[in-house]
């Protein structure tokens, strides 16, 4: 996309060098661990579609995959392109040999990960490194300290911390330069704006925010009779079971309403709305299709007026809060 045709330009990553467009891609979904029908070809597609949409800021981790299968996919995508692109990835998560998830930050641990997603990826830095998650077994200062060596050492450009409080924002940044956060945020799921984004916002730094689809619900084409196939991640969360789906649903039948006289998808109208938010930096939409990228990245070519904003925000009170559980 030409820089002409955005409606949003780049935006920069705290107090840091680098830049992000404010829709980023979220490399879940290509990991294959809890989207179906995954395969190398579509993902690739999708990774190269971003970029020609003007995506230019990817999201992964080093646990996106059994064996680093995003990291591998995206760093082959986006070789040619790594001077336009930024890339984070996250440490402090991984799988075991029985495929259960271990939360392990320990500073050996988080060095090691590091160095093993530079050869995944190809680079010899990534633009953002993130803290996956605190280890309970861990304290937070002694996690945070092995990312501030990684800085020192060139391995990544800035640092970031993802579900966190800010109570351990504020111990992790008396010990690095934090320009970055990734909680989950979206429409019907915005607790971050009682307390982490106005200190996020108060002390410049960016919050990239996750599952702003509310994992595909909100991209609208989930029908009210959709059962999930077996093996779809989704159906364990209780936003897609029962009364709460029903709720959802009625909240997604105005948006579908609002998208159709605007002559917009609603991915386009709900990814807009979270891009105009006070303090997001920016949205990591998954994608495991072409398509879907590219409905993403059109919401960066116009804007939602604040009458239509204001409506959007009259349907999610209307829907009220929703029944949500702890992410990571
Ligand atoms: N830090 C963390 O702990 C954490 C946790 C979760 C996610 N993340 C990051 O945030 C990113 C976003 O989260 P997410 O991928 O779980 O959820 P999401 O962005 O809310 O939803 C992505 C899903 O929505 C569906 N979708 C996307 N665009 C669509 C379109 N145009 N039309 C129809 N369906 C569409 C696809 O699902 P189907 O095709 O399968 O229907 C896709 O896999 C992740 O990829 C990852 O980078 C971070």
């Amino acid at each position: 996309m030409a820089e002409s045709e955005s409606k949003f330009p780049p935006r920069r990553l705290g107090l840091s060098d680098v830049y992000v467009s404010p829709v980023a891609m979220g490399c879940w979904p290509i990991a294959g661990m809890t989207s179906l029908e995954v395969d190398d070809a579509s993902s690739r597609a999708t990774l190269r579609e971003a970029l020609r949409c003007g995506v230019t800021h990817f999201d992964t981790a080093y646990c996106y995959g059994a064996a680093g299968e995003s990291e591998r996919l995206v760093g082959e995508c986006l070789r040619d392109a790594r001077h336009a692109v930024t890339i984070a990835t996250k440490g402090g998560i991984h799988w075991n040999e029985q495929g259960e998830r271990v939360q392990d930050a320990r500073p050996a641990t988080l060095k090691r990960q590091c160095d093993e997603s530079l050869q995944r990826l190809g680079f010899d830095h990534v633009d953002l490194l993130y803290l996956h998650a605190p280890d309970p077994q861990v304290p937070i200062a002694e996690s945070v300290g092995a990312l501030a060596e990684l800085l020192a050492q060139g391995k990544t450009r800035s640092l970031g911390l993802s579900n966190v409080s800010v109570a351990q924002l504020e111990e992790a940044r008396q010990v690095a330069p934090i320009s970055a956060v990734q909680p989950h945020f979206n429409m019907l799921q915005r607790e971050v704006e009682d307390d982490l984004l106005p200190y996020c916002q108060q002390h410049s730094i960016s919050a990239m925010v996750y599952w702003p689809l509310m994992k595909g619900l909100l991209a609208g084409k989930l029908p009210r009779e959709h059962v999930f196939a077996p093996g779809d991640g989704r159906a364990k969360y209780p936003m897609f079971q029962g009364e709460e789906w029903q709720r959802n649903q009625d909240f997604v039948d105005e948006l579908r309403a609002l998208a159709k006289e605007l002559g917009r998808s609603v991915t386009e109208v709900v990814i807009n709305w979270t891009i105009q938010r006070g303090g997001i930096t920016a949205a990591l939409c998954g994608a495991k299709r072409d398509y879907q990228i590219r409905e993403s990245a059109l919401a960066m070519r116009w804007r939602l007026s604040q009458d239509q904003i204001a409506q959007i925000d009259r349907a999610i009170e209307r829907r009220g809060p929703i029944a949500t559980r702890a992410a990571v």
